[in-house]
């Protein structure tokens, strides 16, 4: 009786905790699903393409290097995309934004965060991003101080103004706006981690080879047992 009440009371303490969380971590909001895919090509070289187009106005991905972009499978980017990409910048550079710290601060009050790492960064990961990136509620603006409301951004006042804001203006528009906020997340979460296919597909070959060593271990076994009665 004694052990059932204390069992009882560690899971409820433990769902408010977990629920608590995920709350603080949306900025008061269930964070919005994201459907994305790290070994899917196509919506990574979109998300590329977003992230090159429009994020790096302001952020960076000091991180990942040109040459590193070409080296990844999944990615499957030629010599001539990557020469496109970087312009005049150097092979071994990472993806640096032109804006400098300073122009950021002057400009939006804060510095543009590096993006490699912001998906194995922040609780949520890619639902994080894409939810930020969906989240602008433009009729509350005038409610947080820097004019800039987003639904699930800590505190609700974001100093990044809404960048892919041109795209929600009828429905149309707003399929198209989910969709990049989608891909780049999922260009994120590959950045962030981008050895993960890797690593996923080695584990099925342990998991196979351990298979098979216990198969053989026990045939084996059976062999050397059978005449011992
Ligand atoms: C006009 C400049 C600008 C552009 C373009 C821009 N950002 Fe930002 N971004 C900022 C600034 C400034 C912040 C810091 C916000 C803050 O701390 O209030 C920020 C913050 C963020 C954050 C939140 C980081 C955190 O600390 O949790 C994410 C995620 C993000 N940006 C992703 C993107 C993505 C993806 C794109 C491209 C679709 C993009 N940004 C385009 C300026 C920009």
């Amino acid at each position: 009786m004694k052990l059932n009440t204390i069992l009882l009371s560690l899971a409820t303490a433990g769902m408010m905790l977990t629920s608590n969380v995920a709350l603080a971590s949306g900025g008061g909001h269930v964070l919005k699903h994201a459907n994305v895919d790290v070994t899917n090509q196509e919506q990574l070289l979109r998300g590329l393409t977003v992230f090159s187009d429009v994020c790096m106005g302001c952020h960076s991905a000091k991180y990942i290097t040109y040459k590193g972009l070409m080296d990844y499978p999944e990615l499957g980017i030629s010599r001539e995309f990557a020469d496109e990409l970087r312009g005049d910048k150097p092979m071994m550079s990472g993806m640096i934004t032109d804006l400098s710290p300073a122009d950021a601060s002057e400009s939006y009050g804060k510095v543009p965060p590096d993006l490699s790492l912001i998906v194995p960064g922040r609780r949520g990961g890619a639902d994080y991003v894409y939810s930020v990136l969906t989240g602008y509620a433009h009729d509350h603006n005038e409610k947080v101080p820097d004019g800039n409301y987003n639904t699930y951004f800590p505190g609700n006042s974001i100093a990044m103004p809404d960048p892919l804001g041109w795209l929600d203006h009828d429905a149309e528009d707003t399929a198209e706006l989910e969709q990049q906020a989608e891909d780049v997340a999922a260009f994120l979460a590959f950045i962030g981690d981008p050895h993960q296919n890797e690593r996923r597909a080695i584990g099925k070959y342990v998991l196979g080879f351990l298979l098979l060593l216990t198969i053989v271990l026990y045939l084996l076994k059976r062999e050397v047992w059978k005449d011992v009665h």
